[in-house]
């Protein structure tokens, strides 16, 4: 019989992982509010610590709700199977600590995420463990960064908010000429932009709060495993057991059974059916996303007050062609950066904008601006601040899903009181 034909993206967003027979016809599993389960037989309740049926147990460990959610992540993301956290940070930490023992390095971008930025450099470092940093975008310094200690290479696909584009599929080969997994953050891009698993890439994660949830109502976050990584390997002879429980899905069965269930990262049911429900206009709102984002850089760009704006989808973006080959002429993100005259115009600015939202968040169906110096940098050195490109100049911009009419006049008459 011939392969049954795979949807397109844009159906399954709203029906992968579906299965309204299960819920008395209702067209998304219900959140199943509860604490734990009750199991009718102990050689059930037995069975399930033993991983021999996918019953639940307790909150902590699984939720039916969530379960639906990491099925519907997995599968849009090209993975063989998922977990949901409480929040992109969770996801970012287990999904690195499953690899790292005292005593070992790993190799990541230099333009991360700022929480990323802190608990590698500084969080990892309290338990013996080295983050080498390198420019996200040199695949030479990736690779002199190599040694035997190191056990996985780390990127963002777009970097927040260096605005940078990783050439994945390159790195995808350089760390596995080393035997190590690409893990990457798809936060920015989501998998409607940029599915890294395609591009050879391990793992994937994302903090949900952003795009996928796409209202700002949800915190949460996931870790896809691609369940193509040989852990067999001698650099890995610490994945043993896991690979004898669970052998492709290895990774994430750590991942949960070591870290999730232990530290506690569970998410709400709540969180996972509003994640849900965000994820069915997924696509919509993305192509609205992007096309903003894209007419809104160059009106930005075409103003006076406007020192710079740096957005992958201009010509003269450093991984322009990288970002057009990658994101298959979608789009270039619906976040970028752009600086004015200084920090006081930048302040100036925002004090004037009526319409979009001064917050420290993105992914919204709202737009959202921030000025990172004074926030969410403000504990860093200054010269780390400028090292990472995050100047006193600089202004983020999400761009939301409004009429971009009414975007661009926000902006206008905010920009001429900067
Ligand atoms: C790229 C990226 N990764 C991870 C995170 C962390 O996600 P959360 O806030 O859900 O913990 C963020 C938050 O802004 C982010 O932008």
């Amino acid at each position: 019989m011939a392969a049954e034909k795979k949807r397109h993206f844009h159906t399954r967003v709203i029906h992968a992982a579906l299965t309204p027979g299960d819920w008395q016809g209702a067209t998304l599993p219900p959140i199943f509010q509860t604490a734990a389960h009750c199991h009718e037989t102990a050689e059930n309740l037995s069975d399930t610590f033993a991983g021999r049926t996918s019953d639940h147990i307790y909150a902590r460990l699984t939720n039916p709700t969530n379960r639906v959610l990491e099925q519907k992540l997995a599968d849009l993301e090209g993975g063989r199977a998922a977990v949901f956290m409480s929040s992109g940070m969770a996801a970012i930490t287990n999904s690195c600590l499953a690899l790292l023992r005292s005593g070992d390095e790993f190799v990541c971008g230099n333009s991360l995420f700022m929480s990323t930025y802190v608990l590698f450099a500084n969080v990892f470092k309290k338990y013996g463990i080295t983050a080498r940093f390198v420019e996200s975008t040199d695949l030479a310094a990736m690779e002199a960064a190599i040694n035997e200690k190191t056990r996985f290479v780390y990127l963002e696909t777009i970097g927040n908010p260096k605005m940078d584009v990783p050439d994945l599929a390159a790195a995808a080969q350089l760390a596995h000429r080393h035997g190590l997994p690409l893990l990457v953050d798809n936060t920015l891009a989501t998998p409607y932009l940029c599915r890294p698993l395609e591009l050879g890439a391990d793992i994937v994660i994302h903090s949900t709060t952003k795009y996928l949830s796409g209202h700002g109502d949800a915190a949460g976050g996931v870790v896809i495993d691609g369940a193509r990584f040989n852990w067999s390997s001698e650099r890995f002879a610490d994945f043993a057991p896991f690979v004898e429980r669970k052998g492709e899905l290895a990774y994430l069965d750590r991942v949960w059974r070591e870290l999730h269930i232990n530290f506690g990262t569970t998410a709400a049911p709540l969180h996972a059916y509003l994640t849900m429900l965000g994820l069915d206009t997924l696509a919509l709102r993305m192509e609205r996303h992007l096309a903003n984002a894209g007419k809104v850089a160059a009106f930005l760009a075409s103003r006076p007050e406007v020192r710079w704006v740096r957005y992958p989808g201009f010509a003269d973006h450093p991984q322009h062609e990288v970002a057009q080959r990658q994101f298959g002429g979608l789009g270039f993100g619906g976040m970028f950066t752009f600086g004015l005259a200084d920090q006081a115009a930048c302040f100036r600015f925002i004090k004037n904008l009526k319409l979009i939202y001064h917050l420290a968040n993105i992914g919204d169906c709202k737009s959202l601006v921030i000025h990172p110096y004074s926030s969410q940098y403000l504990a860093f050195p200054v010269e780390l601040k400028e090292k990472l490109s995050i100047t006193p100049d600089l202004v983020r911009l999400s761009v939301g899903i409004e009429a971009v009419e009414d975007i661009m006049d926000d902006l206008a008459q905010a920009l001429e009181k900067s």
